[in-house]
């Protein structure tokens, strides 16, 4: 399929880990991709080779700049937007009793009100377009509670709370948006995981490791895809059973 005739998917942290194993699996499915990081995807040379004319980097912060213009950025590069995978985020582990009041405000700024921003701008788009899909990146700490975790939860949990009340309202728009609700899996994010901690996730988890993030990302390009035409509003957890 040529870069013209292609669907596009605007991910936001796809510089690494969960956000670039989507990537790398929609182009490869003939999607184009618009990758959102504040740093340059460490493949961006090797995937614009690989797929001439489907790739674009947008360098944005989402907890700080203005979502509308990247938005408008993308589709002036493809031409239309057809998905978001609102993925990028950060965790910081600490004790909630002296988490500093910027800390929290950080979290929920990169975790949850830019997140809010970049779909609310990404539907709009879409509703001129004729639709498209919101897959928001939560985590398994929305619906469990974990130590030194408080605020971070408490974004993603607000992040789920979003994917059902907008499924509700873009849904007659032609708008699917999900959770994606990962349980701990290899990344630079839990590259901090202790190993006394790694240890106790390996025995809570009933598939008895880590998942990968490529498992992770089959389910986000299904939940995405044309294939889950009639799944919406929903959060789908990722977790090699860990929170059943
Ligand atoms: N790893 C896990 O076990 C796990 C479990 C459950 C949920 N999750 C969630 O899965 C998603 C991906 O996690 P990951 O493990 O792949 O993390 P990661 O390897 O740390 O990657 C995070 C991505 O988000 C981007 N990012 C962070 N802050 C940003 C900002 N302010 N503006 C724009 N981009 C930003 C990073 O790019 P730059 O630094 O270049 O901006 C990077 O591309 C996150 O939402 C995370 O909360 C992860």
């Amino acid at each position: 399929m040529s870069a013209a005739d292609s669907r596009v998917a605007l991910i936001s942290g796809a510089s690494r880990g969960l956000g670039l194993a989507i990537a790398e699996l929609l182009l490869a499915d003939g999607w184009s991709v618009a990758a959102l990081s504040r740093s340059r995807p460490e493949t961006l040379d090797a995937m614009q080779d690989r797929w001439p004319g489907n790739v674009h980097w947008v360098k944005a912060d989402v907890a700080q700049d203005d979502m509308r213009a990247q938005v408008r950025a993308v589709t002036d590069r493809f031409g239309r937007l057809d998905v978001l995978v609102n993925n990028a985020g950060v965790l910081h582990q600490e004790l909630f009793l002296t988490t500093s009041e910027r800390r929290i405000d950080e979290l929920f700024a990169t975790n949850l009100v830019g997140p809010t921003r970049l779909a609310q701008a990404c539907a709009r788009r879409m509703s001129r377009g004729g639709g498209g899909s919101i897959l928001n990146v939560s985590s398994i700490n929305s619906i469990r509670g974990f130590r030194g975790v408080t605020p971070y939860s408490a974004a993603k949990a607000g992040l789920d709370g979003l994917t059902r009340s907008a499924a509700r309202e873009l849904g007659p728009l032609g708008i699917r948006v999900n959770s994606i609700v990962p349980g701990y899996f290899e990344s630079s994010m839990t590259a901090q995981v202790t190993d006394e901690n790694r240890t106790r996730i390996t025995h809570r988890t009933p598939l008895g490791r880590l998942g990968t993030t490529e498992e992770v990302a089959e389910i986000a390009a299904f939940l995405v895809s044309d294939r889950a035409a009639f799944i919406t509003g929903q959060t789908i957890t990722v977790d090699g059973g860990l929170t059943c």
